[in-house]
């Protein structure tokens, strides 16, 4: 067995160790043009040269959630794209935006400006049960993020593109379904895969159906977000604001007006990290359930998109 390696901006050496150490008789190698045929590849965003030249893979794993980079290359129909479920993600996400829902609701961001000047003041508590968090895609992360809000009694809602029954979640599905779930939702918290029906699905439409005071988390891609809808229902006061960790370019350009806006919290891509100990441990966990001819998690449907 040969396995390959390709990463657009991380050094694969650490990988190639961690994968020759679970697989001693196997060919482990960071790719290079002109390399050998692989059977399996690990990859994050590879360029379209590396699908071309490596024709006898079986699998193409990719180390992210996400795969709407990769589906954008031509990929041979019967290759199968395998994504990272879980692998220490989801506590990373459910951290995240546990954080950024209460700094929101406690107003956190507003006592430290008033110690920062040596104030000493109180705001008058806000009531939990008006800060329902709607959660936008419900798979393996957004799951999680449901259910890590629930902890804080926060009504939690959810919005899937099949229809979901989770203990304690109003969970909707379907287009009516948007409407009542937005209609429904102080906090929206994304967690959607991008796809053609996602792309830009947060928009002025959407977004001004949240109720008044909404705020808008997104931890998902930055293409389902249109920025100046955002901006303008902020600035209109329909918003009260967001925290943003994925843009529709990154790095997040130097002009762009969310780096200095005020009610806008910006993150570097960074909410739910891959991890490399916990996504080898799955990859090889995955090579080895496909060998003995098992079914494995994480198989991206291309007509979905996810
Ligand atoms: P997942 O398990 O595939 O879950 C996706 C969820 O979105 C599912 O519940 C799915 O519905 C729902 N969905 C898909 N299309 C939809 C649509 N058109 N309308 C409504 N819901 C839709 O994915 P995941 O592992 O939770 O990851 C989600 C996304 O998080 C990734 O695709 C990636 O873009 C992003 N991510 C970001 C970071 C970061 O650091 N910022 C890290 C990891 C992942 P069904 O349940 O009905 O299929
Ligand atoms: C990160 O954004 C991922 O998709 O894993």
């Amino acid at each position: 067995m040969k396995i390959t390696l390709c990463f657009a901006s991380l050094p694969p050496e650490p990988w190639v160790e961690g994968l020759q150490k679970a697989f001693p008789q196997a060919g482990v190698f960071a790719w290079a043009p002109g390399a050998p045929l692989a059977d399996h590849a690990i990859v994050w965003a590879p360029p379209q040269q590396f699908i071309d030249e490596q024709n006898g893979l079986k699998t193409l794993f990719n180390i992210g959630a996400g795969v709407d980079a990769l589906l954008q290359l031509r990929l041979p129909p019967s290759l199968k794209v395998v994504r990272l479920d879980d692998a220490g993600m989801s506590v990373q996400m459910a951290e995240y935006v546990c954080h950024a829902v209460i700094r929101h609701f406690r107003e956190f961001d507003a006592y430290d400006v008033d110690t920062q000047s040596g104030k000493w003041s109180y705001r008058k508590p806000r009531i939990r049960a008006d800060f329902s968090v709607g959660v936008m895609g419900l798979g393996v992360l957004g799951e999680r993020v449901a259910k890590a809000l629930q902890v804080f009694e926060f009504p939690v809602l959810g919005y899937s593109r099949s229809p979901k029954d989770l203990p304690g979640i109003r969970s909707f599905s379907g287009a009516q379904g948007l409407a009542d779930f937005l209609q429904s939702t102080r906090v929206l918290v994304n967690l959607m895969p991008l796809t053609s029906e996602t792309e830009n699905m947060l928009n002025h439409s959407t977004l001004s159906q949240l109720q008044r005071g909404g705020y808008v988390i997104n931890v998902a891609r930055g293409k389902h977000l249109v920025e100046e809808d955002l901006i303008t229902l902020i600035d209109n006061g329909h918003l009260a604001g967001a925290t943003l960790d994925v843009f529709r370019t990154e790095p997040l350009p130097a002009d762009n007006p969310i780096w200095a806006h005020p009610k806008i919290t910006v993150t570097p891509h960074t909410s739910a990290r891959t991890l490399r100990e916990e996504s080898i441990a799955q990859i090889v966990g995955k090579i080895k359930a496909l060998q003995r001819g098992e079914p494995i998690n994480g198989v991206v449907d291309p007509q979905r998109g996810y």
